[in-house]
């Protein structure tokens, strides 16, 4: 089929299948805090200039955010003792960075607006900027999401998270809770054309008994790049695609000649169910940014709590 024909068929999918979770709008701050938008893209901007990494980290702390217990900005919150320990103390948050930054652009918000943003609705803004800021699409995203008041603990994490070396089934059940679609699956996991990979995070892939049939070129690469020892020093990582910092469907094109990183990477070009979305996404830049960007807006969107839910946290990793 012409892939004009497919885009126009995903967008007119995609734009049908998607309401917005109640309480949300897209106007939600034009009284309370209309520069709300531009103090997060400036201040993220200007963050990302010191450290080119921080829009990957946004973008991974925000999916580990709505994973578990919903977008709720409660990854954000520090534990507050040895014994009460909040979500990121699960291993599943390994390599998890940036949180401090939501906390300086929360700081610029409140100066001008006290009170009314929410964490999760700055994290949710602060990961659309980092995908534009990278070359990607600018996502339209309803707002009005509410801080959790109660924090999650380690084990919600462990239990929610998907581990390193998921397979495509449960992948697949993971996003569909979300109501996503196939190709929308397929779409997000688009988001790891930026960032690295820790050499911790393929220690079983590579070392443990078979996970899943790895490119014999490739797990050379691999092992070289993380011999066994290696896995302890947070600096030992790769690229998750080799134009690292750049949002755009390199990923898709990586996984196809068998260079995918991680197992579901490597697995979704050779399933039947996914591969052809693969493909079209591999081919067509603008198919995979349309995709990605109601897959994103159904992710953001998870488990929110709204009106009268919740709080308004002045400081995102403190309760009071
Ligand atoms: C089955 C689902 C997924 C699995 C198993 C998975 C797993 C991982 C792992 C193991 C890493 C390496 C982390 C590290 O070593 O520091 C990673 C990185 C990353 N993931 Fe995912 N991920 C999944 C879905 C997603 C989704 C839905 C998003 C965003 C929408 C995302 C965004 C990222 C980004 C941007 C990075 C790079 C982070 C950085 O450089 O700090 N991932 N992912």
């Amino acid at each position: 089929m012409d892939l004009k024909i497919v885009a126009v068929l995903f967008s007119l999918i995609f734009r049908s299948t998607f309401a917005y979770a109640g309480g949300l709008s897209l106007n939600f701050y034009e009284q309370s805090c209309p520069q709300v938008e531009y103090i997060v893209r400036t201040s993220l901007r200007s963050i990302s200039l010191t450290d080119p990494t921080t829009p990957a980290a946004i973008l991974r702390l925000l999916f580990h955010d709505c994973q578990v217990q919903g977008c709720d900005a409660s990854i954000l919150l520090d534990p507050e003792s040895d014994i009460f320990q909040t979500e990121m103390a699960s291993g599943k948050n390994l390599g998890i960075r940036k949180r401090e930054t939501i906390n300086t652009i929360k700081t610029a918000v409140e100066a001008l607006c006290p009170q009314q943003v929410s964490c999760a609705d700055i994290l949710v803004l602060a990961a659309r900027e980092a995908i534009a800021m990278s070359g990607g699409p600018m996502i339209v995203v309803p707002l009005g999401r509410r801080d959790s008041s109660s924090p999650s603990n380690f084990r919600q994490a462990d239990a929610s998270l998907p581990g390193p070396n998921i397979g495509l089934d449960a992948t697949l059940q993971l996003f569909a809770k979300k109501g996503m679609t196939v190709a929308e699956s397929v779409a997000i996991l688009g988001a790891h054309t930026l960032g690295v990979t820790h050499c911790f995070n393929l220690e079983s892939r590579l070392y443990k008994p078979e996970v899943d049939k790895i490119d014999p070129q490739f797990e050379i690469f691999l092992k070289m790049s993380c011999p066994l020892g290696s896995f302890t020093p947070n600096s030992s990582f790769i690229v998750n695609d080799p134009t690292t910092l750049s949002f755009d469907n390199q990923y898709f094109v990586n996984s196809i000649n068998g260079l995918g990183v991680l197992r579901i990477d490597a697995e979704m070009p050779l399933d039947p169910r996914t591969a052809p979305f693969i493909q079209t996404f591999a081919d067509d830049q603008e198919v995979f940014f349309e995709a990605f960007s109601s897959a994103f807006a159904k992710l953001s969107s998870s488990n929110v709590l709204t009106g009268n839910q919740g709080v308004i946290r002045t400081y995102c990793n403190r309760l009071y």
